[in-house]
C-alpha cells in the first residue's frame, strides 16, 4: 500500500513497506528568559508534533549563545564556534517550529541574530542550505491580547527569504500568563486544537517535502 498520499501520513514507508524514520521537527523559542511564555509554547508545540507522529527536538537558544552578527568579525575570524553545530542541527531536521516573542511589533533580537548567523555560508556551502527544502510553522505568545501576531509577519518574511516554506497555519497565544495548564497544555481548547492542527500539518508537509 502506498501511504504517501494518506492525509494523516506520519511515517513514510518505502517500496518494500519497511518503516523509515519519522519527520524530524526542530522546535525552539526566540526567548532566553527563564520563565519564557514562548519557551512553554515551544514545549507544547513539541508535544503536539510528537502526538502528530513526528519526532520533535526541543532546542533552547540559551544552549547556543552567539555574538551579535558583525561582518568584520566574520571576515576576520570566520563563523563563530557555535554556528556550524547549529547549522548541522537545522540540516538534520525536516522542519522547524519557531515560536517567537513580539518585541515592538517584530521578532526578538536573539532569534533574528540566530537565524542570520545560520544563514551565513560555511566554506563552499551556500548559507541557505540549512533552510532549503524545509517547512516551518510559526507561533507566538504574549501577555497582551494579540498574542504577538504582528511579529509573525516579520518572522514569516525572514524564513521565506532564506528558502523555507512557511505554513499558513499559525498560532498567536494572547494572555499568556493564564494560557497554560500545569501540565503544559493550552487552557483554551480552541487554541490547543489550533496548535494540534498546525503541528499535524507541519509533520505531514515535512514528510512530503522529504520525498
Ligand atoms: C523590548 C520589548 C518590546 C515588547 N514589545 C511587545 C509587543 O510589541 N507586543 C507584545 O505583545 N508584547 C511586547 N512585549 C512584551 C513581551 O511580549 C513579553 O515580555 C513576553 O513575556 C516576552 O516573551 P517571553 O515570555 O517568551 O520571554 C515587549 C517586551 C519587550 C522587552
Amino acid at each position: 500500500m502506498n501511504t504517501r498520499n494518506s492525509k494523516s501520513l506520519a511515517v513514510v514507508r518505502n517500496s518494500s513497506e519497511e518503516e523509515v524514520r519519522k519527520a524530524r521537527i526542530l522546535c525552539f523559542a526566540g526567548s532566553t528568559r527563564e520563565a519564557s511564555f514562548n519557551r512553554r509554547l515551544a514545549q507544547a508545540a513539541a508535544r503536539a508534533v510528537e502526538e502528530a507522529g513526528g519526532e520533535a527536538t526541543l532546542m533552547d537558544l540559551r544552549d547556543h549563545p552567539l555574538p551579535l552578527y558583525d561582518g568584520d568579525l566574520e571576515a576576520s575570524a570566520g563563523l563563530p564556534l557555535g554556528v556550524r553545530p547549529l547549522k548541522e542541527l537545522f540540516k538534520s531536521h525536516d522542519g522547524l517550529f519557531v515560536v517567537s516573542p513580539e518585541y515592538n511589533g517584530s521578532m526578538s533580537a536573539v532569534l533574528k541574530n540566530t537565524l542570520d548567523w545560520v544563514s551565513r555560508p560555511a566554506g563552499e556551502e551556500a548559507g541557505t542550505v540549512p533552510y532549503a527544502g524545509k517547512v516551518a510553522a510559526l507561533a507566538a505568545a504574549s501577555p497582551g491580547a494579540l498574542g504577538g501576531l504582528r511579529g509573525l509577519v516579520h518572522l514569516r518574511a525572514v524564513l521565506q527569504s532564506v528558502g523555507a516554506l512557511v505554513l499558513s497555519e499559525q498560532l498567536a497565544l494572547g494572555n499568556a500568563a493564564t494560557a497554560f495548564t500545569d501540565e503544559g497544555r493550552l487552557t483554551d481548547e480552541r487554541m490547543q486544537q489550533m496548535l494540534d492542527k498546525t503541528a499535524a500539518r507541519l509533520v505531514d508537509v515535512a514528510l512530503r517535502l522529504r520525498d
